[in-house]
């Protein structure tokens, strides 16, 4: 959450600034700022509430510079204001600085030194640049050895990119568990929250590690610990086609990326295809698995969803008992681990820190782990043994969709191959199955115009919804009711289609839209009478069935896939409900209130 940016070169700051941070709005974009100066010592600082392009309308365009650092917010500490907009600066104005991230002991750090400084915002970022000020007042400290002493006072994470007036050739740069990478440029520099923002400038980068500090000059970058010895580190090439990066003809983020599930998974297959057309996955992450006795499945919000379904792909084919949790909650209440546990971690952006914060205890414990991810090179890939990536091109939209179907593909993949390994399969469906399900998604959103129509009927005024399934469908419930709720702001539930009548039922009133996922031959006739109950006590229902498995009634059907790979196909309507919904409400799809993309504070 929340996104840096910073620039020194020679070309206009502001402009190479406000593109990138532009970028990285999915990260945050509740208020934003830039901060630039020239060579004559000459700072400028523009602050704004609400997004990018409002901030672009305040920034003084006649301002020269050729340095700066910008930020975009998801507020933690303190509202939404100009007032706590980033950069802030030290009481005297001479340090300015950026920071992602959350300082937990912020109260004892202002307490301890900063008790007669009035400080000018709510944040808790505010007080590291005050800090710094402090050590280079009170303690007579360069700047950069005063930057090393205030990180060193803070717990908690931390992204931070650090300007002195009094310095303006030089932009100071720490992280701690919060991304930051280092973009190189021929007579220029950049620091980034993720290189989508820089990718304009550069395909070059080093990424900082934690307990690390940057000096980056226009000619150099240099990384150092914190007694002063100087890493070197290679840069690695950011393979990012900046097409992906573009809406193009579409409205918003969010309907490109449902339209492109039937090519991702596609590319899927071929990824992870052998010279003899079978499916493969590195024989280390199949040895490990088959070494366990349990796989512990940790994950967030829609990747939470992806490992529901994953649970049952890795147990039917695998015969490995999975468990699949909530990162926030396993990491604190960690429940009894089996002899030999083997960890998946599944995140479309590889960042999120709650999942993160597992993956350090379980490191710490030596246990094995793989994560899934689109992002190569993220936290939690260079943190975990193993990578699966998803191949899915850059989901920009907040509300996760291509990267769910393809955590979902890659989950199969996988488990098909240790059941292969295993003598549990002997002759593979998947390569066949997922090209299936890709026509199958394909002739649904080609089919949208009735989705549009539908979102309008069921979902246009309605106050709440259910959407209701058992089994498979019970998971892809929780995920098309995660949707609705996150882009719609219509308070959704999923729900365990036989769990109604044991007391949720009491909320279905007059015309409450109940949605019922019905694609699982054993239980269909159940969830259909579980419909049934709630259209007696008023509901408007509606039935999303899979061929073979509907009735002439049905709102929606589609086409009959492999049952263990239904969730691929039957989230696509729900995704589409999701999207015309929000759109006819008039919300904006790609960024709804109160949210970012990554997560990346607990
Ligand atoms: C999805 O629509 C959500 N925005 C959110 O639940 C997301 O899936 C969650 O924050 C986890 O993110 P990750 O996959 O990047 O770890």
């Amino acid at each position: 959450m929340c996104g840096i940016v910073g620039y020194i070169g020679r070309k206009d700051a502001k402009e190479i600034l406000l593109h990138g941070l532009e970028k990285l709005e999915y990260r945050g974009y509740d208020s934003a700022g830039i901060y630039v100066q020239n060579k004559a010592h000459e700072g400028h600082l523009f602050k704004e509430k609400g997004r990018i392009a409002a901030l672009r309308e305040k920034v003084d365009t006649s301002v020269e510079a050729s340095a700066g650092i910008g930020h975009t917010r998801w507020a933690t500490h303190g509202a939404p204001s100009v007032r706590n907009a980033h950069p802030h600066q030290s009481a005297s104005e001479r340090f300015t600085i950026v920071h992602n991230g959350v300082i937990e002991n912020y109260q004892e750090v202002k307490d301890a030194y900063l008790a007669d400084i009035d400080l000018k915002s709510d944040t808790d970022t505010e007080i590291i640049v005050q800090l710094i000020a402090w050590f280079v007042e009170e303690d007579d400290l360069t700047t950069k050895d005063a930057f090393k002493k205030a990180i060193v006072a803070l717990e908690g994470s931390y992204a931070i990119a650090l300007m002195d007036s009094e310095d303006p050739d030089v932009i100071y740069a720490a992280k701690n568990k919060s991304p930051l990478l280092l973009g190189k440029g021929d007579g220029f520099n950049v620091i980034c929250s993720d290189a989508m923002a820089m990718i304009k400038e550069t395909d070059q980068f080093v990424e900082l590690m934690d307990k690390e500090v940057a000096t980056v000059t226009r000619e150099s970058l240099v990384i150092e610990d914190f007694s002063g010895d100087v890493i070197d580190r290679d840069a690695y090439t950011a393979e990012i086609d900046s097409d992906d990066l573009e809406k193009g003809t579409y409205p918003y983020y969010m309907l490109k990326e449902i339209d492109e599930q039937p090519a991702v998974m596609r590319k899927l297959l071929q990824k992870y295809q052998d010279d003899n057309g079978d499916l493969t996955v590195d024989q280390e992450i199949v040895d490990t698995m088959l070494e366990s006795d349990r796989i512990y499945i940790i994950a967030a919000g829609t990747s939470y969803h992806a490992g529901l379904v994953g649970k049952q792909l890795i147990e039917s084919m695998t015969h490995i008992p999975t468990e699949v949790h909530v990162s926030s909650e396993f990491g604190y209440h960690t429940p009894i681990l089996s002899e030999k546990p083997f960890f998946i971690f599944i995140s479309q952006s590889g960042e999120t820190a709650d999942s993160r914060q597992v993956l350090v205890k379980t490191n710490a414990l030596g246990h094995p782990s793989l994560t899934v991810t689109n992002v190569a090179g993220s936290t939690l890939s260079r943190e975990s043994n193993f990578t699966l990536l998803l191949h899915a091109g850059p989901e920009i939209a907040v509300a996760s969709t291509k990267a769910y179907t393809a955590q979902i593909a890659v989950l199969a993949i996988l488990s098909e191959v240790v059941g292969k390994s295993k003598g549990l399969i002997h002759k593979g469906t998947m390569l066949h199955d997922i090209g299936i399900v890709a026509n199958a998604m394909q002739a649904i959103v080609d089919d949208k115009e009735k989705i549009e129509e539908l979102a309008a009927e069921y979902l246009s005024i309605s106050r709440n919804a259910f959407y209701i399934g058992r089994g498979m469908d019970y998971h892809v419930a929780l995920e098309a009711a995660l949707k609705l709720k996150e882009i719609s702001y219509i308070q959704t539930e999923g729900f365990a289609a036989g769990e109604l009548k044991h007391g949720t039922i009491a909320l279905i009133e007059e015309g409450t839209p109940v949605i019922a996922l019905v694609t699982e031959k054993g239980v269909a006739g159940h969830t259909r009478g579980n419909l049934q109950e709630t259209k007696a006590r008023g509901a408007h229902t509606m039935v999303i069935s899979m061929d073979g498995l509907d009735r002439p009634d049905d709102q929606i059907v589609i086409p009959h896939v492999n049952p263990l790979l239904s969730a691929l196909v039957s989230v696509v309507p729900t995704q589409l409900l999701s999207y015309y919904c929000s759109l006819h409400r008039g919300n904006d799809v790609d960024k709804p209130r109160n949210l970012a993309k990554s997560v990346t504070v607990e």
